[in-house]
């Protein structure tokens, strides 16, 4: 069976930073499914499409033409790799993702990422519904102080603005949205290794994922 590290968590805890990191260190590949909510959500906003309308939203994510790089993405052809990372989208994305519809309509787009050697998949539900076979799944976290200030930096290095105060308010709305959907709720899967990287560097988190993955391919 091809190897799958399912790392899931909330926004800004640095999931994609490590899942990243920990992909290239195996050389598996990466899948960074919240961006392909983020991308359903800017295709519609481009064309027009009400972000209630799940009907439409779901059939503009089985139609996604999107190519992903080793650093960009592109959607029709165009390179929207910060495009996607806007706060708006953001949470339009998690907005959108409410809707059972479009849950279903992106699965066998993240279950066409799984190729050996293997597959580092980063979300919500990689490990609880995408791929609950999983080898090791991991439930990153972080303060909600913590993961804003981690936003604040990343959106401020991208050329957006940002303030602080509305992103602690966003984050936790998020948070409360994300957690409290009736399909696929973000929470931890069963088994799931806890990683709070609160106090931790990006160095640290990636070296602990990997001393589980280490652990957990000797013991099967
Ligand atoms: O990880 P992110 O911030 O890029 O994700 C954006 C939104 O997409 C997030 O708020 C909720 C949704 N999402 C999801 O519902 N399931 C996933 N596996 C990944 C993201």
């Amino acid at each position: 069976m091809i190897p799958v590290i399912a790392i899931d968590g909330p926004t800004a805890s640095g999931k994609g930073t490590v899942a990243g990191r920990v992909a290239e260190a195996l050389g598996f590949a990466y899948l960074d499914s919240g961006a392909l909510y983020r991308l359903t959500a800017l295709a519609a906003i481009q064309k027009g499409v009400e972000l209630n309308d799940a009907l439409t939203v779901s059939h503009l994510a089985s139609s996604l033409d999107v190519r992903f790089s080793a650093e960009q993405i592109f959607l029709d052809g165009e390179d929207v790799s910060d495009a996607i990372r806007a706060e708006e989208i953001g949470v339009a994305a998690s907005k959108i993702a409410t809707m059972p519809t479009l849950r279903a309509a992106l699965v066998d787009l993240q279950h066409g990422f799984l190729k050996a050697p293997g597959l580092v998949a980063d979300g919500r539900d990689m490990g609880t519904v995408i791929f609950p076979q999983a080898q090791l799944k991991i439930f990153l976290t972080a303060s909600v102080e913590a993961r804003a200030e981690r936003r604040y930096k990343q959106l401020i290095g991208k050329g957006f603005s940002a303030n602080m105060t509305a992103l602690l308010q966003d984050l936790r709305e998020r948070d409360e949205r994300d957690t409290q959907r009736a399909v696929a709720p973000l929470k931890p899967a069963e088994g799931a290794k806890v990683l709070d990287t609160s106090a931790l560097t990006v160095a640290e988190a990636v070296a602990q994922v990997l001393a589980w993955y280490n652990e957990a391919s000797t013991t099967k």
